[in-house]
This record gives structure tokens, C-alpha cells and sequence, in this order.
């Protein structure tokens, strides 16, 4: 079946046969990692079904975007570590229950290590001399334990907003002394953590290998279809679904959703996935995204150029801008994650619902839960 909503794993994950084999011999050979692609790419998928599901690794998995601060964060990686070694609530037992932590610290191999994090936690210290501490305590579980930890930061590029650009550096240099930690960044916003990985400047310059994460490969997702469809007996015409697939690029999430549609309706309904029932199914998934679509666009209406440039760009138009501003805009709407450098100055849109959307001529149409001017 085709899951929406949230990252997939298991049967609901379709192979990354390209993906899953590097990815998985740079885990082997404990080399740090980082793996950018736009939203809904992805990427949460594929490490919750490489750790999650597989299970071949001890990790630490945090979402930095889900942290409102420093201190929340490090507690997250301090209670996650000592997890590791059955240690539950940690932070929380330091200011509720010490005479029972202090049993519990007796039975692990480190209990040095865990005063020095009780210490750490019940005085007043600075936020990020505690961040330290809590990746160390990691390195040196797993030192106590003789494995190699894999600590996944998801949503990397929004740690700058807990500190300050200085928590890159900070990072870098205690990183680099984890013998037993491979790091492993997931990040969103392509063009600030190649700022980050690939530029030399940055204290991460050369530190991670890089994983591109395009969109799931159209013959494999095709294949994939075709097996859960022949499942459920489901008729449809092969060309139409061929080009369907083709049309939404790989797109994950939105290929899921479009291709549920057409699972779903297909057995309500008993009918054949035609070319009409396609684009049916394309028009409904867009027209059900409008809320975030519209946002984003009028986003782009407040900034000068930028809704201009991406309409010219979804409607393979001239833009009329000097190169100098067109050069500065194009580079602000890839810092937004919305467009993609594909060759020297030329450039397309991330999300193709968007670029969809942008294409409709007739915006009486989007009015109405109506179809879309789509060809397949
Ligand atoms: N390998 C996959 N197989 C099937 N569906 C996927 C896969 N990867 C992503 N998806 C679809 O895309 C959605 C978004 O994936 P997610 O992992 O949350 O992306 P990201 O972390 O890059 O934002 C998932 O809810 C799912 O519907
Ligand atoms: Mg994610």
C-alpha cells in the first residue's frame, strides 16, 4: 500500500536499491554522513527504516527541529545515551529521584562518567559546555560498550537557530575527537547544508560523506505499483500509469498520495485507472495541498521577484530581469528550498504541485474542486 502522513518503513518502504547499499556501507566503515534533499524527500524514511526496522545499529535519533533550545536538545541526547545502557529519564532523575539514579549509575561499566553528567546537569553551567558534554558521554558509552554509536541529527540545518553560527564550529571540533560516534546529518534546505558540508570555509568542509537524495527512481516505484495494484486485481492501462509516475518526477510524497487515490478509487469503484481517473486523482492531491501551496506563494509575493521568477520558471517564460538580479533571486529561492540548480543557470522547480499550480491558466478552475489543466 501507498502510506502518507508520516515517514514509512518496512513493507510501505519502496527500495532505495541505489540509496540503501551506499548509504549502508559508509555505516559499515563508520563514516560520517549527511544526506540532503528537499522535504517530504525522504529522507526520515530512510534512516527510521535503516534503524528502526533493520535494527542492525545502536543509534540516536534526534529531530532538531522538533527542539525549542540548546538545553532541550542535549537533554534529549544525555536521556537517549544513557537509554543505552538501560538508564531511564535521566535529566529528569537528577532533579527528582538522585538516591535511585545514584544505585542505578553503580550497575554500569562508566559510572564515573555519570557523575561527571550528574555534576554537569544539577549546576548552573553554560548550555553549550553541557551540549559538549552530552556527545562525549555518547562516545564513551560507546567505548564502554566496544561498539560505534550512530548519532542522527534530522533537520540539521536548523541548529543554527538554537545557538549561533558558532555551534557549528563548537560541533566540528568535539565531533572530530568521537572515535566511536559516526555522525549522521539529514537536512532539508539543500542549499544551506551545501554551505555547511561543501564549502570550504565551514568547520564541516570534507567532514561527511555527501548522499543525494533524488526522488524514488521512476522505473522502481513503477514496479513497486504495479505488484500492489496486481495484489488487489486492480485493471489499469499501463501507458497512463507509466507517465502518471513519470509526471509527479519521483516526488515521494506526492507520488504515495496520487498512487493511494488511484488504489483506493480503483477498488470503491471496481473501474480501470485511465488516463481521466490520472488526472482526476493528480488534480485532487493539489488541490488538497493548496493551503501550504498558497502560502508559500503569497511568501513569494512579499518578496520583490521571487513569485515572478518561479512563475516564468514553472511556465518556461523569458525572464525579464538584469542578470544581476536575476542571479540574487535565484539564489534566494534555492536558500528557500523551493528551486534546484540543475546545470550553470538553469534552474527548476522542487515541488512539482507547485509547479503544477503555477502552470493553471485559469484560476476560475482552482476555484471549484474541479480538474486542473494537466496533460499527462
Ligand atoms: N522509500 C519510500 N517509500 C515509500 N514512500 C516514501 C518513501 N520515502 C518517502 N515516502 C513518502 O514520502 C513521505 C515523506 O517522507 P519523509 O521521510 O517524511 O520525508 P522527509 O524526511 O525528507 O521530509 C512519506 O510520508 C511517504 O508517503
Ligand atoms: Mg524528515
Amino acid at each position: 500500500m501507498f502510506h502518507t502522513g508520516s515517514p514509512v518503513k518496512g513493507d510501505n518502504f519502496i527500495d532505495r536499491k541505489k540509496h540503501l547499499p551506499l548509504f549502508k556501507a559508509y555505516l559499515d566503515n563508520n563514516q560520517h554522513i549527511m544526506i540532503k534533499a528537499p522535504r517530504r524527500f525522504g529522507k526520515t524514511s530512510l534512516v527510521k527504516h535503516i534503524f528502526d526496522y533493520e535494527k542492525n545499529y545502536e543509534y540516536i535519533y534526534i529531530d532538531i527541529r522538533l527542539n525549542y533550545s540548546l538545553e532541550s536538545l542535549t537533554n534529549q541526547i544525555i536521556n537517549k545515551a544513557y537509554e543505552l545502557v538501560k538508564i531511564k529519564n535521566f535529566v529528569k532523575q537528577v532533579k527528582d529521584s538522585m538516591f535511585n539514579l545514584l544505585q542505578s549509575i553503580k550497575t554500569i561499566t562508566i559510572p564515573e562518567v555519570a557523575e561527571l553528567s550528574i555534576d554537569y546537569i544539577s549546576k548552573p553551567s553554560q548550555p553549550i559546555e553541557l551540549f559538549i558534554h552530552s556527545l562525549d558521554l555518547v562516545d564513551k558509552i560507546a567505548n564502554s560498550k566496544g561498539i560505534n554509536i550512530k548519532v542522527i541529527f534530522d533537520e540539521f540545518q536548523d541548529i543554527t537557530n538554537l545557538y549561533d553560527k558558532n555551534i557549528l564550529e563548537v560541533l566540528r571540533s568535539v565531533a572530530q575527537h568521537h572515535s566511536n560516534i559516526t555522525y549522521i546529518f539529514l537536512g532539508s534546505i539543500e542549499s544551506i547544508m551545501t554551505k555547511i558540508f561543501e564549502s570550504k570555509s565551514s568547520p564541516f568542509f570534507h567532514f561527511a560523506s555527501v548522499i543525494q537524495l533524488d526522488g524514488l527512481d521512476i522505473d522502481e516505484l513503477y514496479n513497486y505499483t504495479i505488484k500492489e495494484f496486481d495484489k488487489k486485481d486492480i485493471k489499469y492501462d499501463k501507458d497512463v500509469l507509466y507517465k502518471t509516475i513519470k509526471l509527479l518526477q519521483g516526488h515521494p510524497e506526492y507520488s504515495a498520495k496520487v498512487l493511494q487515490t488511484l488504489y483506493i478509487n480503483a477498488i470503491i469503484n471496481n473501474s480501470i485507472i485511465d488516463e481521466e481517473k490520472s488526472l482526476e486523482a493528480i488534480s485532487y492531491r493539489v488541490i488538497e495541498n493548496r493551503a501550504y501551496l498558497d502560502e508559500i506563494i503569497s511568501k513569494l509575493k512579499t518578496k520583490k521577484h521571487h513569485f515572478e521568477l518561479i512563475y516564468n520558471l514553472a511556465n518556461d517564460l523569458q525572464p525579464t530581469l538584469t542578470s544581476a538580479t536575476l542571479y540574487n533571486t535565484y539564489i534566494s529561492l534555492a536558500d528557500m528550498g523551493l528551486i534546484k540548480k540543475i546545470e550553470k543557470g538553469k534552474y527548476k522547480i522542487v515541488d512539482i504541485f507547485l509547479e503544477i499550480l503555477l502552470k493553471q491558466t485559469d484560476n476560475r478552475m482552482l476555484a471549484f474542486d474541479n480538474k486542473l489543466e494537466l496533460k499527462l
